[in-house]
């Protein structure tokens, strides 16, 4: 199979491209970060440093006529999109109609699109399902969301096969500490660095921390059949940040030194999206437990 992954110099995107070299597909990657020298892990892939909201990205996907896209490029900081709202809704929202307006001039061509749970804002239960109310608290809630609708219209209209991922907190290897998942790859570096390491609030807040080889998992069966549905793709369970720091040390082998400080305004205190829908519907089932990835993580960064 010929993939067309947008993003694949990012987080999830490396996962992505070893997992899809790994089982023999053709990679052709898009990142206007990957003409850079350092990513020479690249190699394998046919790669183009685009920007996904050009015109020069509709004729690269003509030529190559991938079987799939998988369209993991996008501003993904909550921070940037709530200082720059324009970039932000140009990159996630704009950027996704270009890679559909692409997709539909290659017949059968099929889409991936990895969506987030910060589309559905502060929980008004738990654990958060798909048809939990969609109400963002931020711009980037709102930049990823939106393209979830661009893609079931245009789908109606052309036909193109889709599947929707909403992702929880993802973390794992190659992951930058400033994703959405940032807390973990924080907690890494203080360990690393035995640098002080920043409770905001009581440290009692949950988050569902899902590992990135579980959300290659549900990637690799969304490319070989699509939905035409959305997923949460998450643990579906709650960790605390105390329980999380716990865990680290026990990996680490030694204590953390740690500060507590006022709770940020705006932080969601629990979260976590139940995963059954892609259970019944995909047979996904994350298997990394928290413990065993955050050992695997911390010895990869090792
Ligand atoms: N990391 C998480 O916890 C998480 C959770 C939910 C959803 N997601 C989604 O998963 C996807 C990948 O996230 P990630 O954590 O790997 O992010 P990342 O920032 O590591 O990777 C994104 C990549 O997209 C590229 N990119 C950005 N704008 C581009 C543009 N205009 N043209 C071409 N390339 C561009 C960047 O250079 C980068 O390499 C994103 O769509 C994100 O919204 C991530």
């Amino acid at each position: 199979m010929k993939v067309l992954l947008t993003g694949g110099a990012g987080f999830i995107g490396r996962n992505l491209v070893e997992a899809y070299l790994k089982r023999g597909d053709q990679v052709v990657v898009v990142d206007r970060k990957a003409a850079d020298t350092e990513f020479e892990w690249l190699s394998e892939c046919t790669v183009y440093g685009e920007d996904i909201r050009t015109e020069a990205f509709i004729e690269i996907v003509n030529k190559e006529k991938p079987d799939l896209i998988n369209h993991h490029a996008a501003q993904i900081d909550v921070q940037s999109a709530i200082k720059d709202p324009l970039n932000d809704a140009s990159i996630n929202i704009l950027g996704t109609i270009n890679v559909l307006e692409a997709c539909r001039t290659v017949p059968g061509c099929r889409l991936i699109y990895p969506s987030s749970a910060a589309i559905y804002g502060t929980p008004e239960y738990l654990g958060v399902d798909e048809e939990h109310p969609i109400r963002p608290l931020s711009m980037y809630g709102i930049s990823k969301y939106n393209p979830e609708e661009y893609i079931r219209i245009y789908a109606a209209l052309y036909g193109i096969p889709y599947t929707i991922f909403r992702y929880a907190n993802v973390y794992g290897r190659y992951q930058d500490p400033k994703g959405e998942g940032g807390v973990i790859c924080v907690l890494m570096n203080s360990a690393l660095k035995k640098q002080l390491f920043t409770i905001f609030g009581d440290g009692e807040q949950t988050r569902d921390f899902v590992h990135v080889s579980d959300i290659v998992e549900a990637n690799l069966l969304a490319s070989d059949e699509s939905y035409n549905d959305v997923f949460n793709i998450s643990t579906g369970k709650a960790t605390s940040l105390l329980e999380t720091i716990d865990l680290m040390e026990q990996v680490a082998g030694f204590q953390l030194e740690k500060q507590i400080k006022e709770e940020r305004k705006g932080d969601i205190k629990h979260s976590y999206l139940t995963n059954h829908k892609a259970k019944a519907q995909m047979g996904w089932t994350p298997h990394m437990d928290i413990k065993k990835g955050l050992g695997e993580t911390y010895s990869f960064y090792q």
